[in-house]
């Protein structure tokens, strides 16, 4: 278990966003006091290096999945509090974030604690994301492109799962991306995908193919979400063989995502499919400290949340509504009737009143 004391601590003390750092980076009129390079700011951590560690240790990197409108700088920093070894952004468009300044600052922050963190985008086609890798390359330890999305609104534009079927489109934006990188700062890129809709539950050979291409572009590692696009989460349980056949047959990392709600789930399905990583979404969401080894949400993780809200800011009120819900909804002692209340709580002063009122003190 982490040491949450020493964790708890633990101030976050910089918040930044790309135009800050730009200018940071880029003026040359600076006085010495005020130019802090970003990579001093926030050192590179060498995620293939931990792979390799995690290998060598006889155990596995456990990552906090990439989700749309969640897994933002504050639940991040928590997540890394409570032993995730990894965390992602929420997908960006390639696109916008290439082209438009605004896009750029509006859909990323970082800190100098928000480490390893890899930034994922949807993307289809080698020079928006080469490009968008170039900005972001400074702020984060790796780039993941989102082969997995099913949503219609992402597949509609031929992003996210949709890209499965299409394995030459990966190949060339991986290819491309790591050339540029050449010149420049590298970052590894990973690739998250989906099983293969053609593919029987048994041999999945159409996805090894797909995994394979990924490889052979150069990609640095490969996360398998064991389900189809048209499965779903909600009546599909995930299927751990796809995770286990595409990383015998690869020889760079290969993680397994899918129904990881307890560290037991983790280590179970680490063992089982031999993956180098374990990566859960909605398990996170509901309990955070799911890797720290708490079956149930602790208190402290969403006094730490508020917490750690406040301090870096930029969170609107509903999305720091929609996390504390989500854990509360996973906790024993919450019933019906406190979620109910808890849903009518319109400012973070009523938060604190709706736990004050169950004798839970939160000091922000
Ligand atoms: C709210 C939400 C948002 C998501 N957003 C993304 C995303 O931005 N990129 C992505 O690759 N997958 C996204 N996913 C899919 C998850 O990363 C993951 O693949 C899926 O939920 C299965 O993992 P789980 O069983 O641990 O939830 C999202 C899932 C959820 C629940």
């Amino acid at each position: 278990m982490l040491p949450l004391t020493e964790q708890h601590t633990r101030t976050p003390q910089k918040r930044f966003n790309l135009a800050e750092n730009y200018a940071l980076l880029n003026t040359n009129n600076h006085s010495s006091d005020e130019y802090i390079p970003i990579d001093e700011m926030k050192p590179h951590q060498d995620i293939m290096q931990m792979f390799r560690d995690a290998k060598q240790n006889n155990t596995y990197l456990k990552v906090q999945a990439p989700m749309v409108r969640y897994s933002k700088l504050a639940f991040r920093l928590l997540c890394l509090e409570y032993n995730c070894d990894v965390v992602y952004t929420p997908m960006m468009m390639a696109d916008s974030f290439s082209k438009s300044q605004k896009a750029r600052d509006s859909d990323f922050a970082t800190h100098v604690h928000d480490k390893p963190l890899v930034v994922q985008f949807a993307a289809n086609n080698p020079t928006d994301f080469s490009l968008a890798c170039q900005y972001i390359a400074p702020f984060c330890d790796g780039i993941d492109i989102n082969c997995g999305c099913p949503q219609p609104y992402v597949m509609k534009e031929n992003l996210g799962a949709a890209l499965v079927t299409q394995p030459q489109k990966i190949f060339d934006m991986v290819h491309e991306a790591n050339n540029k990188f050449i010149s420049g700062t590298f970052r590894p890129i990973g690739v998250k995908i989906r099983i293969h809709p053609d593919d029987d539950s048994l041999e999945f050979r159409k996805t090894i193919d797909l995994a394979r291409q990924i490889e052979k572009a150069g990609a640095s590692w490969v996360t398998v979400h064991g389900r189809t696009h048209k499965q779903r989460t909600k009546n599909t349980k995930v299927n751990p063989d796809g995770p286990k056949i595409v990383k015998q047959a690869l020889q760079i990392p290969v993680m397994h995502n899918g129904d990881v709600f307890s560290l037991k789930d983790a280590n179970d399905l680490a063992s089982y499919t031999g993956c180098d990583g374990i990566m859960s979404a909605r398990g996170l969401l509901s309990n955070p400290a799911l890797f720290a080894g708490f079956n149930q949400v602790p208190f402290e993780c969403i006094e730490r949340y508020l917490q750690i809200s406040i301090q870096v800011g930029g969170i609107p009120f509903q999305l720091l509504h929609h996390h504390v819900m989500f854990m509360l909804y996973s906790h024993h002692q919450f019933l019906s009737n406190d979620i109910i209340e808890f849903s009518n709580c319109t400012s973070v002063a009523s938060i604190l009143d709706f736990f004050e009122d169950r004798g839970l003190s939160i000091s922000l």
